[in-house]
């Protein structure tokens, strides 16, 4: 079956991290932020908040903080996307409710609502020719995000976002083929052999793509993201802001 026009824009995505100077058009990430709030959200709770970053002393104490990603500063758009639970502890008092005590399920469920949120703005963005890249690297030292955007208690910020009118064309990165991901009625561990051959065609992607050019494989790229990026603090932060208290 052939692919929609909306498939193949979500084929077709890839991160982008240079941008043209150029600003969006007027309205434009107004129209972005609607399409983000179109997604599902968990018993409608609208669990997020974005921060549009503007202030050029912000990005870069941002930028430095996320390990100096530069695109940061340059990006025509710089978005935080929180997970914000204080607006809803604020109805929950108002209607004697009675407040958030920090339920691991309520963070969960913010976390998702915001995950979502921010999927669907991009896929708009790409649909107008914008590309993107999401900034996990904010959670290298959130506090500084916190002091820099005056983020109150219960709102936690867990990624960023750059938006702009591409500078390069980058190669699409190939996905793991579905069957190693889709399960049919019972679990299976990933199979050696379709490992070995996803890690050959990446090898082959990272040696021959046109930039940051690396010699390695999906496994050992992943085994050193997750432990090079740990950030043993986020369970502290994220209690510290009513998060996953309980
Ligand atoms: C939640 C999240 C956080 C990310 N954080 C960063 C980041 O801090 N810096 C960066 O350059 N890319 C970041 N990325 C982009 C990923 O590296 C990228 O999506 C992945 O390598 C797949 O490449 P693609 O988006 O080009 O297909 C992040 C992506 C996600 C979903």
């Amino acid at each position: 079956m052939a692919l929609t026009a909306t498939q193949q824009l979500q084929i077709n995505h890839r991160s982008v991290r240079r941008f043209l100077e150029k600003p969006l058009e007027p309205g434009q990430l107004e129209a972005l932020i609607r399409c983000g709030q179109a997604a599902a959200t968990s018993s409608f709770i609208q669990a997020y908040s974005i921060i549009r970053v503007t202030r050029p002393e912000a990005r870069r104490a941002i930028a430095v903080a996320a390990g100096g990603q530069v695109w940061i500063e340059k990006a025509a758009e710089f978005l935080i996307f929180c997970a914000d639970l204080r607006r809803i502890n604020q109805v929950c008092e108002t209607v004697g409710k009675g407040g958030l005590e920090g339920y691991s399920e309520h963070g969960l469920a913010a976390v998702i609502d915001v995950a979502l949120m921010g999927q669907n703005l991009m896929l708009a963005a790409e649909s107008q020719g914008l590309g993107g890249v999401f900034i996990g690297g904010i959670r290298n030292q959130p506090g500084v995000v916190v002091e820099q955007l005056g983020l109150p208690h219960r709102v936690v910020p867990l990624f960023g976002m750059c938006l702009g009118w591409p500078d390069a064309n980058t190669e699409v990165k190939p996905r793991m083929p579905v069957e190693c991901i889709l399960h049919q009625d019972q679990y299976q561990d990933i199979e050696p052999d379709k490992l070995a051959e996803y890690d050959e065609q990446m090898s082959k992607y990272y040696a021959g793509r046109g930039a940051n050019v690396k010699l390695t494989d999906w496994s050992n790229a992943t085994a050193e993201a997750m432990q090079g990026k740990k950030r043993e603090h986020m369970l502290d932060f994220l209690r510290s802001r009513g998060f996953f208290v309980c």
